[in-house]
């Protein structure tokens, strides 16, 4: 018998396979499907800042124009129906969701400022999360903001998150830092309960008969696990947060590789859209097989088993593997 339990950023997990934020916790019966199907946690879809401000300016705007011109107010502010719920609903979904499973629900706060928005984490954790990842979707766009300013916002959020609430907090990260390492030990010192790596940009693309730019939404594959993979197995053993993966798990192998790199939790989304919430306790039960088939006891054993402190060349992490790699390329196109 595998034992397959870990601790996610404090929380203890039957397994470490959790379904990542995305609309397949939109509702209560989403939630039921995922504990069905085996799911050790949920991270629900996000909040986000967006939809605060709205309700927010929304309601200032009402208060000094006067009930009656509701109707006018309603034009001046961007639909509602654009974003996916406000906050009341939100935190109402908590609240019903924690009184009808067991398994951890981690709610997910989505901004990029740290003001009026933070405020909701304490309305999270009365609502009964478990704990809230926040992942500062955030693209310094303006050329005037340093990489010291962008590494500041996250710690500043991080921080005001970590004085607000006491259930744990995760940091969802984009990769896209100069020195990304440093970045985590200086979130795992702020505080940070888990780091998750790695925030999934969706960028743009032209639509050339429209000449319009279109945002249609691509799911991941599997080889889009490398660069997490290469990050987790280079943090594991150097901070004191947990490390939760996500991006390009499709089949338990996948799993396998993030929790030998050293992940603590590793996520999934884009493989439950195309098969299915069912297909998680496939996950799980293929992580157990693969395990138990190689003589590994427990997710213990396995985790870390391949990171970069541990590796029989370190190296293969770095540069010089690159080199190597240069150096043994062959191409097939070209006749030598
Ligand atoms: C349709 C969709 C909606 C998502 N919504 C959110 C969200 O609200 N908040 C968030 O942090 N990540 C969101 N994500 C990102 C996922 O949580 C995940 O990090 C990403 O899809 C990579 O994992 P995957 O390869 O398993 O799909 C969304 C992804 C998809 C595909």
């Amino acid at each position: 018998m595998v034992d397959l339990r870990t601790k996610y950023m404090g929380l203890d997990l039957a397994h470490p396979v959790i379904a990542s934020a995305s609309p397949l916790s939109k509702d209560l019966d989403a939630f039921k499907r995922l504990e069905d199907a085996n799911a050790a946690a949920v991270v629900m879809f996000s909040l986000f800042e967006e939809q605060l401000r709205w309700e927010q300016e929304s309601l200032s705007y009402l208060a000094e124009v006067g009930a009656e011109s509701c109707s006018e107010a309603r034009s001046y502010f961007p639909p509602v129906e654009r974003y996916q719920v406000g906050p009341d609903r939100y935190l109402e979904l908590i609240r019903r969701a924690t009184e009808s499973v067991r398994i951890p629900i981690i709610a997910s706060l989505n901004g990029v400022s740290h003001e009026g928005w933070i405020e909701y984490a304490r309305q999270i954790q009365q609502a009964g999360a478990a704990g809230i990842e926040l992942n500062v979707y955030h693209i310094p766009s303006g050329l005037e903001e340093s990489g010291r300013d962008v590494e500041q916002r996250y710690l500043d959020i991080l921080v005001a998150v970590k004085a607000t609430v006491t259930i744990p907090v995760a940091l969802k990260l984009s990769p896209f830092f100069s020195a990304l390492g440093h970045m985590a030990k200086q979130l795992d010192e702020a505080g940070a309960d888990a780091l998750v790596l790695f925030n999934r940009f969706y960028q743009p693309d032209f639509d050339l008969e429209s000449r319009q730019v279109s945002t249609n939404l691509e799911l991941s594959t599997p080889s889009e696990i490398r660069l997490p993979l290469l990050w987790i197995a280079t943090l594991h053993g150097k901070v004191r947060a947990s490390l939760g993966a996500t991006t390009g798990v499709h089949s338990p192998l996948e799993i396998v590789k993030y929790v030998m790199a050293g992940a603590d939790a590793v996520m999934t989304t884009s493989a439950l859209l195309v098969k299915g919430i069912p297909y998680l306790a496939q996950l799980v039960a293929g992580l157990s097989e693969w395990m138990s088939t190689r003589q590994y006891s427990s997710v213990a054993q396995l985790r870390g088993s391949m990171s970069q402190a541990r590796v029989a060349d370190p190296t293969a992490f770095q540069r010089s593997n690159y080199i190597r790699l240069l150096e043994s390329y062959r191409n097939p196109y070209v006749s030598r």
